[in-house]
């Protein structure tokens, strides 16, 4: 190995008003080693990204390639300079095929200098096969689910010969198969003797494929080194300046009676045959790999899609929703997994993305009032850390952890009889991952009942009273909190039932 980094930032500070992003962080990328940047929300780390590929000048301090200087005044000089990254929120042009959402820009060329797609198919073809992907360059991409979409984000990255490769939660809407083919990929980038930045909430993942670890904390940089000299709790210590307790604070609650019944539901496509019901004050998990249907089922109960047969009853009584707009007056929210896209008005302030569904509640005299709209925004701001200069400021200057809390705040705030919630700690770090946990707990407690998907297995064993299994868009079984291990369920999902 070389001791000579392949890239150094020194001395980096950025400033957005109201907010010290980062301040004289130091980070140095060794070739053919893979390093983890580890931080809470808001700690800094998309904006060195996004400084390391030219979209956001730094105010202060400089960067170094193989030892010498550079200096990027726009996302070309860096891809010029050999860095390429997947970002957390990748721009993707939905009108626009798979294989020009990849080539975009730097598409291969005629000696005309006419595009030549038949070449730019061939080539996103054979990228995508590199990543395992069965995708038709062809296709269009809206019509891609989120897993796809991301895979599409991360051959964009890879489409441009790099040395210096950036991830920024790259695994955030990946099945677990899907990750192993992506670590492959990573795996031969070392070998290629690439250097990897590599971001992520997930500590698993994190042990598994990283060498180096970088810890921010508010905008510095707090220690960094070899990931096999340091314990994850300490890294934790690091990040949030104190250990965070790892037990899942579900609290045990009696049930009560049921309010929620689910008959036989059947989508035309994406699922069949779902029944259960759910009862006051449950937790109730669904889990199953990316694809099973387990958010299609959820979208249906909240009428964005419509199912074929099957019916559901809400206290007895048997309804049917044919818009979120009557879920939510019957009680029914749902929170996205894709949060961004579905859950925020980003150029809205926190605080009127917060209040947004719930205007009724806060504007009883026909008026916004503004100072409800505040106090019903700190009070979620507050329970869930919520880290942003003001409640003022509009949703897109958050970090992205941060947009989540944001919009998992906003449905709470309607207080729903039925909750709920995709993934709903996707993107979330380990310390108020802990708090959006207790608070799911005390939730069910005051007899809110509780639909949470999850593709986190201590997720889910740890916070359900019950968990469906879905398979190919069908129950593999419903399981009782006594009897969840992660083997059973993993085998439940993956149709591996052998005993
Ligand atoms: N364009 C912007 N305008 C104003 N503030 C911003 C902007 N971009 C980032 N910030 C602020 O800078 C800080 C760091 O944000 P950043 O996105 O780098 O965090 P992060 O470490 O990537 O967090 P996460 O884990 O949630 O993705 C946050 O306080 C954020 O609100
Ligand atoms: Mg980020």
């Amino acid at each position: 190995m070389s001791d000579m980094p392949l890239l150094e930032m020194r001395g980096i500070s950025k400033s957005f008003p109201g907010v010290r992003a980062l301040n004289d962080v130091n980070i140095a990328l060794y070739p053919g080693k893979v390093t983890a940047l580890i931080g809470e929300n808001g700690a800094g780390k998309s904006t060195l990204v996004k400084i390391l590929t030219g979209i956001y000048a730094c105010d202060e301090g400089e960067i170094y390639v193989d030892g010498g200087p550079v200096s990027f005044s726009n996302a070309q000089d860096a891809i010029d300079a050999g860095v390429t990254a997947i970002h957390q929120e990748t721009v993707l042009f939905d009108e626009l095929s798979v294989a020009e959402n990849i080539f975009l820009g730097h598409a291969p060329k005629s000696r005309l200098g006419l595009v030549n797609w038949r070449a730019v198919n061939a080539r996103a073809l054979a990228l995508l096969h590199s990543l395992e992907s069965n995708i038709d360059p062809r296709l269009r991409l809206k019509d891609l689910s989120i897993a796809q979409r991301h895979l599409v984000a991360i051959a964009r990255a890879l489409s441009v010969d790099a040395r210096i490769v950036i991830m920024d939660e790259p695994t955030a809407a990946l099945s677990r198969k899907e990750v192993n083919d992506l670590f492959q990929i990573v795996k031969r980038l070392k070998t290629q003797g690439k250097a990897i930045l590599f971001i992520s909430h997930k500590f698993d993942e994190v042990y598994e494929i990283a060498d180096h670890y970088a810890v921010f904390r508010d905008g510095k940089a707090v220690g960094s080194g070899e990931l096999a000299n340091v314990e994850q709790n300490d890294i934790v210590k690091l990040m949030v300046g104190r250990s965070v307790e790892h037990a899942f604070p579900k609290l045990d609650i009696a049930l009560g009676k049921t309010v929620f019944a689910v008959e036989n539901y059947t989508h035309p496509t994406e699922f069949r045959d779902i029944s259960f019901e759910l009862r006051q004050g449950e937790i109730f998990g669904i889990y199953g790999l990316v694809g099973a249907g387990r958010s299609e089922v959820c979208q249906s109960f909240f009428g964005i899609t419509q199912p074929s047969s099957g019916k559901l009853k809400l206290d007895g009584q048997e309804i049917t929703i044919r818009s979120p707009g009557e879920a939510i007056n019957a009680g029914i929210v749902y929170v996205p997994e894709e949060r961004g896209r579905h859950g925020a008005v980003l150029q809205l302030p926190i605080y009127q993305n917060i209040s947004l569904p719930s205007l009724t509640r806060t504007s009883r005299s026909g008026f916004l009032n503004a100072a409800n709209e505040f106090a019903l925004a700190r009070k979620y701001a507050e329970r869930f850390d919520l880290r942003a200069a003001a409640l003022s400021v509009p949703v897109g200057t958050l970090s992205g952890g941060n947009q989540q809390k944001v919009v998992i705040g906003k449905w709470l705030a309607t207080q729903p009889k039925i909750l709920i919630l995709d993934e709903p700690t996707k993107g979330i770090d380990i310390g108020s991952k802990a708090a959006v946990h207790a608070f799911i707990s005390e939730l069910a407690g005051e007899g809110l009942s509780i639909i949470m998907v999850s593709s986190e297995l201590p997720e889910i064993i740890g916070m359900s009273d019950r968990v469906l299994v879905m398979r190919e868009g069908l129950s593999a079984g419903i399981y009782k909190r006594e009897n969840l291990n992660a083997e059973t369920l993993v085998r439940a999902a993956t149709g591996n039932a052998s005993k």
